[in-house]
C-alpha cells in the first residue's frame, strides 16, 4: 500500500495522542521505517500490523481506529495534501460518488498502487448501497472514512457495514 496511508496513521497518533504513542507503536511493528514517504510503497502486513499495534497502544477498538482514522484522512491530512479533489463538489453524495473515480485518478501513475474498486446501487432516492472491493479487506476503514466525509459537509449520514463488501449509506 502506498505509505501515504501510514503516513497518515503516524500524523495521526502523534498529533491526537503524542510523539510517544506512536514511538510505542511503531516499536511494535519490525521494520517500521523512520520517515515513510507518501509514494513508498508499505507492504500491506506492515500497515495492518500498524493499525493492531495502534488499537494495543492506545487501547481502542478496530472500529474506533478506523472512526479516527477516517475523520482525520478527510478532514485534516487529505484538506492539506489533497484539496483538489474537494474543488468540484460541494456535498457528501456527489463527494461519495466521486469516491472510485479520484482512487482510479489518483493511483494509475503510481506503480505498485492496487486501489479499492467502489461501485454504486441506489436502493431508493436516498439509500445507497456503496459496493467494496478490495483483497485488502479494509471494510472498517471504509465505514470510518465515510462518516469523515458526513462530518465534512455537514450531513447526518447513517452508516451500516452490511457485509465484509457492503456498505449502506442513507442520506437526509
Ligand atoms: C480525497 C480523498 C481521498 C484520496 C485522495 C484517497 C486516496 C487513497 C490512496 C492513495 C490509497 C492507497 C491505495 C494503494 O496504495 O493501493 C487509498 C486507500 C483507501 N481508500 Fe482512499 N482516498 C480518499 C478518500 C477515501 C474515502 C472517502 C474512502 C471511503 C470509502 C476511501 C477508502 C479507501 C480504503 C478503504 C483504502 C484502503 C485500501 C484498500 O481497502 O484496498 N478513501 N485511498
Amino acid at each position: 500500500m502506498k505509505g501515504t496511508i501510514l503516513r497518515c496513521l503516524k500524523e495521526l497518533v502523534e498529533e491526537k495522542f503524542g510523539v510517544d504513542k506512536w514511538r510505542a507503536v511503531a516499536a511494535k511493528v519490525e521494520g517500521m521505517p523512520r520517515v515513510i514517504l507518501p509514494i513508498s510503497d508499505v507492504p500491506d502486513a506492515k500497515v495492518i500490523e500498524a493499525v493492531q499495534a495502534t488499537c494495543d497502544v492506545l487501547g481502542i477498538t478496530l472500529q474506533q481506529a478506523a472512526d479516527a482514522f477516517g475523520d482525520y484522512w478527510v478532514n485534516v491530512y487529505s484538506q492539506k495534501y489533497y484539496s483538489s479533489f474537494y474543488k468540484n463538489t460541494d456535498n457528501a453524495r456527489d463527494f461519495i460518488l466521486s469516491m472510485d473515480k479520484v482512487h482510479e485518478a489518483m493511483t494509475s501513475n503510481l506503480e505498485n498502487a492496487h486501489p479499492p474498486k467502489f461501485s454504486y446501487a441506489w436502493k431508493d432516492d436516498k439509500t445507497l448501497i456503496f459496493d467494496y472491493t478490495s483483497n485488502r479487506g479494509l471494510i472498517d476503514f471504509a465505514v470510518g472514512l465515510l462518516k469523515g466525509v458526513g462530518i465534512h459537509y455537514n450531513t447526518n449520514l447513517k452508516i451500516t457495514k452490511l457485509s465484509d463488501k457492503q456498505i449502506e449509506i442513507i442520506f437526509p
